[in-house]
């Protein structure tokens, strides 16, 4: 099939790249001419496992191009994806600027059918708003379908998240569009749910809406074990084996960040707040997850009895492991609390220096964990590399001013880090 991705992001390149590895002719579309330049040397513009070669792959076979030029992509295409991006504005709602002109620019360059694809994460009834822009912008009078289908990938593991999901959504309004979209996704085994356009709209919200909640419910209940002097670990451990709640997303720490998570609980709740529902359930969601920065940081300072002056070797600026994403990464909040406070910051992340640089002042970038840990006072883990977890802590022990350990995603034992004869503190892990 001929398929048209337009945004070649997170999520667009990853769609554009996957469907061409499945026999697709596929033209991915990006206004950001330097992203373009990189991505036809067969370069990805960011840190994505298995993404580059898969691109450089495909680009040999010639199933994947890349154009900056809109009309060129529409032209050659029968199904045409939007995955711009829907960034939050002040206000909270998702700013769908991107989405409008991107609909625009296809209306005027349509010489043909055409099925759009909502892909990006868009409000409800933002489908019914592409419908009415696509009507009143076509030139002459030319049939068109717009379908929604949210994406699930996590960044990190976003190609194999996008080759094998645990289901795919499909909002359709018309048998053509069904057909088209099923026709796609056919080299796929896992559930189809096929809907109309809003509920489709809405399962992609309420996906991130119940994740966001799970991990906000497992960080309050953290909150009481280090009240009560009770094991986070253990517990989420005892509750996630009931199958109707399950393992994942119950791991306390400092809170979800990311492009995705608090945009989109931002967004949810200011959608209810125009249908006229007070969603007091993600408000509390969200103050919790602040909470959690806020807490991390009253704990290095219980460790260290004033902040002021005090050196903390920061570990894992990336919102998760395997990425370089920096976007609403809870490291930017923590670290810029414990500067408030008047700490010194010494930084280091296995893949995302380059991005943090861009948005971290008055700190200094180590070149690895150790040189981080080199007289500081503390030790502040913040995201979960592989890495890190593999580090020598006797030599890190040597090099830190005080043997202190605060690991904000309880990626360490406590009993074998104090075995080496730090004070080690977690998230939920008793009263320490
Ligand atoms: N990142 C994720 O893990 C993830 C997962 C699921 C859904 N989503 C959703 O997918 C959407 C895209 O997110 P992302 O992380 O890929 O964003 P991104 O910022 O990585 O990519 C968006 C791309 O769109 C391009 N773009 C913007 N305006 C354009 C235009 N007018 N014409 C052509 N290109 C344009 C940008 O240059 C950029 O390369 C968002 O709605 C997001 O919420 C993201």
């Amino acid at each position: 099939m001929d398929i048209c991705i337009i945004g070649a992001g997170h999520v667009g390149l990853v769609t554009g790249a996957c469907f061409a590895d499945l026999g697709n002719r596929v033209i991915c579309v990006d206004s950001d001419r330097r992203k373009i330049g990189l991505l036809r040397k067969g370069r990805a513009p960011f840190f994505e496992p298995a993404l580059e070669p898969m691109v450089a792959r495909h680009l040999k076979t010639k199933r994947l191009l890349f154009t900056a030029d809109i009309a060129e992509g529409v032209r050659k295409s029968v199904v045409i994806f939007i995955a711009v991006g829907t960034p939050p504005l002040d206000s909270g709602d998702a700013d769908l600027t991107g989405v409008e002109n991107v609909a625009r620019s296809i209306a005027r360059c349509m010489t043909g059918y055409r099925l759009i694809v909502e892909k990006s994460t868009v409000p409800v009834d933002t489908g019914k708003w592409i419908h009415r822009i696509l009507s009143e912008s076509i030139p002459r009078k030319i049939p068109f379908d717009v379908a929604s289908n949210p994406e699930f990938l996590r960044e990190g593991s976003a190609v194999n998240d996008f080759l094998h999901p645990d289901r795919i959504v499909i909002g359709v309004e018309s048998k053509k569009a069904q057909d088209l979209l099923k026709e796609l996704y056919r080299p796929f085994q896992c559930p189809l749910v096929v809907t109309d356009i809003a509920s489709a709209e809405l399962i992609k919200h309420a996906s991130n809406a119940f994740l966001a909640t799970k991990i906000s419910f497992i960080n309050s209940i953290a909150t009481l074990c280090e009240r009560v002097g009770a094991d986070v670990e253990k517990v989420a451990q005892g509750v996630g084996l009931d199958r109707r709640i399950g393992p994942a997303f119950l791991d306390a720490g400092i809170g979800y960040g990311g492009f995705c998570l608090p945009k989109d609980i931002e967004a949810f709740i200011r959608i209810a707040e125009k249908l006229g529902y007070d969603y007091k359930l993600l408000k509390a969601v969200k103050q919790i997850n602040e909470d959690q920065r806020r807490s991390l940081v009253d704990k290095v300072e219980k460790q260290l009895w004033n902040l002021k002056g005090k050196k903390i070797g920061v570990l894992g600026l990336a919102f998760k492991p395997d990425t370089d994403d920096m976007r609403f990464a809870p490291s930017l909040e923590v670290i810029e609390a414990l500067k408030k406070a008047g700490a010194k910051i010494k930084v280091f992340d296995p893949q995302a220096m380059g991005a943090a640089k861009k948005l971290l002042n008055g700190v200094a970038f180590a070149k690895d964990p150790y040189e981080a840990a080199k007289g500081s006072d503390c030790l502040l883990l913040l995201t979960e590399w592989d890495e890190f977890k593999k580090l020598d802590l006797k030599r890190v022990k040597r090099l830190l001013r005080q043997p202190v350990i605060v690991d904000g995603r309880n990626l360490y034992d406590p009993a074998v880090v104090r075995k080496f004869g730090f004070s080690y503190v977690g998230i939920g892990l008793g009263k320490g």
